[in-house]
């Protein structure tokens, strides 16, 4: 069974409110999905034996979450190319998080990036709850194992 890894960086919540139901999207495609926090991705071995990455981070004075950074440079080791990808986060007004982290996978690890990243003020605000699931289909049907 295919496998992703939705890995998320947040500071009340809203982040991890997506990448749950990201991850729920995915299990609707019949494949599996771990979230987890990026504070537990500790090395690269953690980040071995997926068939998709969606990696999100809230927005905070205009950049993404420490723990995020120190994550994608573990995922620079980790040999994602060609591997299904996505991005995503939780953002008040101009969310340059998401966008970053969209344009280090597909520009530095040379991933697959199924769709344009999600960028949602609030998981519950104007349709977020579906468009995660949604997103998460798109992984869910994209990676092969
Ligand atoms: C001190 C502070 C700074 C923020 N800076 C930004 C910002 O630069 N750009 C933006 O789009 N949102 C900004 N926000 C809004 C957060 O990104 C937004 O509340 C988001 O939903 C928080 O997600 P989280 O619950 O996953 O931490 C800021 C919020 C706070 C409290």
């Amino acid at each position: 069974m295919p496998k992703a890894l939705v890995a998320y960086a947040t500071r009340s919540g809203d982040t991890k409110e997506i990448a749950n139901l990201i991850a729920e999207g995915i299990r609707f495609t019949g494949g599996e999905a771990k979230v987890a926090n990026v504070a537990e991705i500790k090395k690269e071995d953690d980040l071995k034996g997926y068939d998709a990455y969606v990696f999100g981070s809230a927005t905070y004075h205009g950049d993404m979450i420490q723990g995020m950074k120190t994550m994608l440079f573990l995922a620079e080791k980790a040999a994602l190319e060609n591997k299904t990808g996505g991005a995503f986060g939780a953002f008040g007004w101009s969310g340059e998080a998401i966008d970053r982290i969209y344009g280090t996978m597909k520009n530095i690890f040379h991933m697959n990036m199924v769709k344009e990243p999600l960028r949602l003020k609030s998981a519950s605000l104007g349709g977020g709850i579906q468009m995660a699931q949604e997103y998460g289909k798109s992984i869910g049907k994209n990676m092969t194992a």
